[in-house]
């Protein structure tokens, strides 16, 4: 079973979830402060994390309108993803964001 780690101010959560499980929709089960208003729908950015370097380069490349609602962020770093868009799989086991 994958899992992703993310990191909290004063803590870190691992979340364990099926191939396809969204990062948003895990840190929400898992009670860490994600919003997700628009449930996945890329119409909010509620859902932004900063992905962790290493693991920047292993993901598929955020789409047109990803990166579109990236530019409304207020904190935007470099490696800034939607987690609604970051899928657990075999091949990104161990993921590791971080909470803005
Ligand atoms: S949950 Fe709204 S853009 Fe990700």
């Amino acid at each position: 079973m994958p899992h992703a780690v993310i990191e909290g101010p004063a803590s870190e959560t691992m979340l364990k979830g099926q191939p396809g499980d969204s990062v948003m929709q895990l840190a929400r089960a898992a009670g860490l402060p994600m919003f997700g208003e628009c449930n996945g729908s890329l119409a909010c950015a509620t859902c932004h994390v900063i992905v962790d370097e290493a693991w920047a380069g292993k993901l598929p490349p955020a789409t047109d309108d990803e990166d579109a609602m990236l530019d409304t962020v207020f904190d935007l770093m470099p490696t800034s993803r939607l987690s609604c868009q970051l899928r657990l799989s075999d091949a990104l086991d161990g993921l590791r964001v971080r909470l803005p």
